[in-house]
C-alpha cells in the first residue's frame, strides 16, 4: 500500500501527463480535449502545488466563452481523429471549434476556493478580479437561456451538460428523442475503454439526435430550451450553480463588486427555495423533474443527494447523510451514483452505479458545511481505500472498488491532491 506521499506525489504526476501547457486534457486518448467541469475541478488540485498553471487552467477555458456568456462544454483546442464527435459534427462556427452545449458549473466554487487558499495573493486578486464579470456572465447566461420561465431551476438540454452523460434518471425523458436519422457515424469511446463501462449504442444515437437538432437551429441559446425534447431540471446540477453563485458573491464582495455580489446572492436564494419542489419524503432525497411534464423522475441517483453542495436547509443535508448511511448498507464503497438496490443499477457502467470521486469531493464540502461531520470521514476515507485498491480510474464498481473507464484521470488525481491535503480522516 502507498503511503499518503507516494500516493500525492503519483497523483501529481498524473496531472503533469495530462498537462498540454494551457490546459489538461481529463486523460490520453478517450477525452484528448478541454472539457469543462474537468478543468475547474482539476485547477483545484494544481493550486495546491503551481498556482499560476491554476489560474491558467480557468483562464484558458473562460477565453473560449460564447458572446451569450455560454462557456461550452470541449474545447477542440487540437485535431484529434481519436474522439467522436469532433468540431466537424459540431459545426459552432468558433475560430477555435468548441462543442456547443456546457456543463456543470463548477467555476466559481473552484476560483473562491483557489483564491481563499492562495499564498501568491496578488496573483490571485488580479486573476480572479478578471474572472469574475466572465463566471457571473456565463450564471446569469443559464437562468436567461435555461429558465425562460424563471421558476428559479435551470434545465439541462442533453444528458452530456449533466455531466451525468447516462444516468437512469434521464431514460423516460430520453425516450422521447428519436433514433431514427441521425447521420451514420462510428464511436470512438469504445476502443479506448470497456464497451460495458460506457453508454449504448442506443443513447449515442440519440445525444447525436440532439446534436443534430441544435446545429439546426444554428446553436441559437435563444431557441434551443424550448425546442429540445430532453429538459430534465437535475438538482445536482442546480445545487452545483447555486453553490458557484453564493461562493462568487463572497469573493466578489471582497473585490469590490458589490452589483455581481447581490445579484449572485438573489440568483442563489431563488435557486435554494426552488429546490425544495424536488423534495421527494419517499426516497428520502431530492429527485429530477421531467420539465415537459411537469413531474418528478423516480429515480433514486446521485443528482438528488449531491444537492447538499448548496446551502440546503439543515433537516434536509440531515436526511441526505442517513440517505447516504442506508446506500452504504448495500455496497462497500461510498457513494454510488445510483441506488445499488434499484432495478436499473449497474455498478460498472459510467453513471449508473459507479462511484466517482469528484462527486464525492462535493458531497462531502456539502456535508461538511451543514455539520454532517461523520458522513464526510466515510466518504473521505473510501476515496482513498478506492485510489489504494484501484488507482486513478475514472469511476469505481461500488460494490467490489474495480478501477472503470479511463485510466490515469486528471480530476480523481486533483481530488486526491485536495482530499490529502485537507482531510485529517482520509
Ligand atoms: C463523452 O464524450 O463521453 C463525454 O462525456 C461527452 O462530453
Amino acid at each position: 500500500m502507498a503511503s499518503k506521499s507516494e500516493m500525492a506525489h503519483q497523483a501529481k504526476e498524473v496531472l503533469r501527463l495530462n498537462d498540454r501547457g494551457t490546459y489538461t486534457v481529463p486523460t490520453h486518448g478517450l477525452y484528448p480535449f478541454q472539457w469543462n467541469w474537468d478543468s475547474a475541478l482539476s485547477a483545484i488540485g494544481f493550486a495546491h502545488f503551481d498556482e499560476a498553471r491554476a489560474w491558467t487552467e480557468i483562464d484558458t477555458l473562460f477565453a473560449h466563452q460564447w458572446e451569450d456568456g455560454m462557456v461550452p462544454h470541449i474545447i477542440f483546442h487540437q485535431p484529434d481523429e481519436g474522439y467522436f464527435p469532433g468540431p466537424e459534427v459540431w459545426q459552432t462556427g468558433r475560430d477555435v471549434p468548441t462543442s456547443g452545449i456546457t456543463q456543470p458549473p463548477v467555476t466559481g466554487f473552484a476560483v473562491r476556493r483557489i483564491f481563499d487558499r492562495a499564498q501568491d495573493k496578488t496573483l490571485a486578486t488580479l486573476r480572479a478580479t478578471a474572472l469574475l464579470p466572465k463566471i457571473h456572465a456565463w450564471h446569469q447566461w443559464f437562468f436567461r437561456a435555461r429558465d425562460p420561465q424563471e421558476t428559479g431551476l435551470v434545465a439541462i438540454i442533453h444528458p452530456w451538460e449533466s455531466g451525468r452523460d447516462n444516468s437512469v434518471d434521464w431514460d423516460r425523458a430520453f425516450e422521447r428523442v428519436p433514433i431514427e436519422g441521425v447521420a451514420p457515424f462510428t464511436r470512438r469511446d469504445t476502443s479506448h475503454a470497456n464497451p460495458a463501462h460506457r453508454p449504448t449504442d442506443a443513447q449515442y444515437k440519440r445525444y447525436i439526435w440532439l446534436v443534430e437538432k441544435f446545429r439546426s437551429l444554428g446553436w441559437d441559446n435563444t431557441q434551443l430550451h424550448d425546442a429540445s425534447p430532453f429538459r430534465v431540471v437535475d438538482p445536482g446540477f442546480n445545487a452545483i450553480l447555486i453553490r458557484s453563485c453564493s461562493d462568487l458573491a463572497d469573493l466578489a464582495d471582497r473585490l469590490g463588486e458589490p452589483e455581481i455580489a447581490d445579484q449572485s446572492r438573489a440568483m442563489a436564494a431563488k435557486g435554494i427555495a426552488a429546490m425544495e419542489t424536488l423534495w421527494s419524503d419517499a426516497h428520502g432525497q431530492y429527485l429530477c423533474e421531467d420539465r415537459t411534464l411537469g413531474t418528478l423522475i423516480d429515480s433514486p441517483s446521485i443528482g438528488g443527494i449531491l444537492a447538499t453542495f448548496a446551502a440546503i436547509p439543515a433537516d434536509r443535508a440531515k436526511a441526505l447523510a442517513q440517505r447516504i448511511d442506508i446506500l452504504a448498507k448495500s455496497c462497500d464503497f461510498l457513494v454510488p451514483s445510483h441506488d445499488p438496490t434499484a432495478p436499473d443499477f449497474d455498478g460498472l457502467r459510467y453513471w449508473r452505479g459507479p462511484a466517482w470521486l469528484i462527486v464525492n469531493y462535493m458531497i462531502a464540502d456539502g456535508m461538511k458545511q451543514a455539520g454532517q461531520t461523520a458522513i464526510v470521514d466515510k466518504i473521505m476515507s473510501d476515496c482513498v481505500r478506492l485510489i489504494e485498491k484501484s488507482g486513478f480510474a475514472e469511476y469505481y464498481d461500488p460494490t467490489t472498488g474495480a478501477p472503470c473507464g479511463g485510466t490515469q484521470f486528471t480530476w480523481t488525481a486533483a481530488m486526491v491532491i485536495e482530499i490529502l491535503q485537507t482531510h485529517e480522516a482520509a
